[in-house]
């Protein structure tokens, strides 16, 4: 057993603030969502209790609804480095991501080319392979290294051609943990003029994001996979903003960003989003703007994760069985692998009975499994950290997937 010796993580004052930790769960599924804390339970109440209306009415609740959205635009900008005036709020990333693809595919000639990666999640695949498909555009695809699951940014100098117009790329994958040189790849696309669509939903909850040391041009995150409600931004400059025209109704507004907006916002989750990175903010004691300890929150969250993850692969790989899936170079807090002979589905349902939470099959990572060669044989196992992650919650893992090995998960 492990224990991170860092004095300012304070692990049971940020567990007490989490509602759902009382239950007993290890929850190791934060990649697929993470619980939310009291402030984010509390803001969205909060913001139902003092009566919300509809955005641009003459009257209070009306005025109460914008700024929740303003907010939350700004609380956005802070957490990935971005501005507020270009983050474009909606009910998830996937959603997000095909409504930007649709804009941006308007802007290609036949002919074109994009590039995906095999690493991504779906949500940063399908979007841009389908828009390609109708706008007459060839899709290039990046390759992982299928020894240590890196994506070697190198492979991008064969991919960007002068006719690319997007790379769309994970900044790390949500089942591996694999994370990407995104400022290498970026500054490749840009030297050849495209633009570069960052999914950052795996890797916000786990690393410090800057927009532009990353060299990305748009950057999509979930809220729900940092503590927040579900809901998911994209945020770009608002003058690259301002060059794309996507389908809306014609009196909607047409200001950047809203007329990336559908319909009529979540309001009240606006009010958890700004709650949920202000809690990140929080997360270890100190002075400074809401930037600078978001700062110093991941710097501290990045090394206490490195440290678990690192001592749980260790202690995993030493299970007679078990087998470790991706070695990246750089990972987040997410750990993948199988167990024997066992179907991953059946080494999560058999976790899931003794309360500990984890994620198995393909996770929406489609081409990844079948790049891995797991897709038809169930995928895998994944487990991920959040801040609320404890040691006991690691150990709980190791000891009941032993356990299981003894009881002839073994081939
Ligand atoms: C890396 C990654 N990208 C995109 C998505 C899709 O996000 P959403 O559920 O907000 O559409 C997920 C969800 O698991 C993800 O992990």
């Amino acid at each position: 057993m492990l224990v991170p010796m860092d004095a300012t993580w304070d692990i049971e004052g940020i567990r007490s603030q989490y509602p759902a930790l009382r239950d007993g769960t290890a929850y190791l599924d934060g990649a697929g969502g993470t619980q939310v804390p009291e402030a984010v339970i509390e803001a969205i109440s909060a913001a139902h209790r003092s009566g919300l209306s509809n955005v641009h009415g003459p009257f209070a609740s009306s005025r109460r609804s914008m700024k929740l959205i303003a907010d939350a635009r700004e609380a956005v900008a802070d957490l990935i480095g971005g501005e507020a005036g270009g983050v474009v709020l909606g009910p998830n990333m996937t959603t997000l991501t095909y409504r930007l693809a649709g804009a941006l595919a308007k802007t290609w000639e036949p002919g074109d080319e994009i590039v995906v990666t095999e690493l991504d999640h779906d949500a940063n695949i399908r979007p841009w392979v389908q828009a390609a498909a109708s706008a007459g555009v060839t899709v290039r695809w990046a390759r992982i290294d299928p020894q240590t699951t890196d994506l070697s940014a190198g492979q991008y100098a064969e991919l960007v051609t002068s006719r690319t117009r997007l790379v769309a790329v994970a900044a790390a994958s949500n089942l591996i943990g694999t994370i990407t040189d995104v400022a290498k790849i970026a500054q490749i696309a840009h030297a050849a003029g495209a633009l570069v669509y960052v999914d950052a939903v795996a890797a916000a909850p786990h690393l410090r994001l800057d927009m532009s040391s990353l060299g990305a041009d748009l950057v999509a995150v979930s809220a729900y996979k940092w503590c927040g409600p579900h809901a998911g931004a994209v945020a770009a400059s608002p003058e690259l903003l301002e060059t794309l025209r996507p389908d809306k109704l014609a009196p909607s507004s047409d200001e950047v960003p809203d007329r990336f907006e559908l319909g009529t916002a979540g309001l009240a989750n606006m009010a958890g989003i700004a709650a949920a990175v202000d809690h990140l903010a929080n997360l270890v004691a100190g002075e400074g703007d809401r930037r600078q300890r978001l700062d110093r929150s991941f710097a501290a969250l990045t090394v206490r994760e490195d440290v678990m993850v690192r001592d749980t692969i260790s202690r995993l790989t030493g299970i007679p069985g078990v087998r470790m899936i991706g070695a990246p170079t750089r990972r987040t807090g997410t750990i993948c692998f199988s167990v024997g002979s066992l179907a991953p589905g059946q080494v999560a349902s058999r976790l899931g009975e003794q309360d500990i939470a984890v994620w198995s099959g393909h996770a929406y990572a489609w081409e990844l499994t079948r790049a891995l060669g797991i897709r038809d044989t169930g995928g895998a196992i994944r487990a991920s950290l959040a801040p609320y992650t404890t040691q006991s919650d690691l150990d709980r893992l190791v000891e009941a997937v032993a356990a299981m090995v003894v009881g002839g998960g073994q081939t």
